[in-house]
């Protein structure tokens, strides 16, 4: 279980994508969350945009789909050729039959949770999933803080893969900083998202490999 640091361009300059992407050369992933004004109160970017950017990227690219009816929805993301494809459990009809779907056009299939969303049904059906995403902040802005009450959930997550020999990851997403990557990474997270840090920051390739840096320390202890 590796670390991976995924910047998330919501805090990129929107008007300069391709520029942007290239800042994050070093990344292993380039996070893009789609939002779609109803599963949360913000709008991004769609699918059109999504297919230019596994395009221009440098780096795959992890979706983070943030919009209600998934089930239709996601596998176009997939077809666009996305490394990865989370969506949110509490918007999937049928996330099993969804994730499979997903894998069999080729992408990972993550399974986003709310903060206020418990693991605990999912536990039995974690090997239909890649990723799991633990969500750090309530989703839809950049900028907010970490929420301290996820980590029992994050701890649980890592806990229940390790048992059953599964190679999920679980990504954090929300909050995540130099000063709060350690704790999730300690808690048994594995793929961290980072906007406003990477993207706030004067030297994003700097960023990224502290981040990266803390984050292997801490699993290393
Ligand atoms: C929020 C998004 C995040 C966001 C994180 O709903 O899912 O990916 O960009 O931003 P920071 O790292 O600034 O909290
Ligand atoms: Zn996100």
């Amino acid at each position: 279980m590796d670390v991976a640091i995924a910047p998330s361009i919501l805090s990129a300059d929107f008007v300069n994508l391709e520029a942007e992407l290239a800042r994050i050369a070093s990344a292993d992933f380039a996070h893009v969350d789609v939002m779609d004004n109803h599963f949360v109160p913000n709008l991004t970017l769609g699918l059109p945009v999504v297919e230019r950017i596994v395009q221009v990227s440098p780096v795959p690219i992890d979706t983070h789909l943030m919009i209600e009816d998934p089930d239709q929805w996601a596998p176009g993301f997939a077809e666009a050729g996305a490394a990865s494809v989370t969506f949110h459990a509490e918007a999937a009809r049928a996330p099993v039959r969804l994730a499979r779907e997903l894998r069999r056009l080729g992408a990972r299939a993550g399974l986003a949770l709310r903060p206020a969303t418990p693991v605990e049904p999912f536990l039995d059906l974690l090997g239909e999933f890649d990723m799991v995403l633990v969500m750090t902040v309530e989703p839809g802005f950049g900028g907010q803080s970490f929420l301290e009450g996820t980590l029992p959930k994050i701890r649980r997550t890592r806990q229940a893969i390790s048992e059953q020999g599964l190679d999920v990851w679980v990504q954090v997403d929300g909050g995540i900083s130099a000063a709060t990557v350690e704790r999730a990474a300690d808690a048994g997270a594995n793929v961290f998202v980072a906007g406003s840090a990477v993207y706030g920051s004067e030297d994003a390739a700097a960023r990224i490999a502290e981040l990266r840096e803390l984050a292997r320390a801490s699993h290393r202890h």
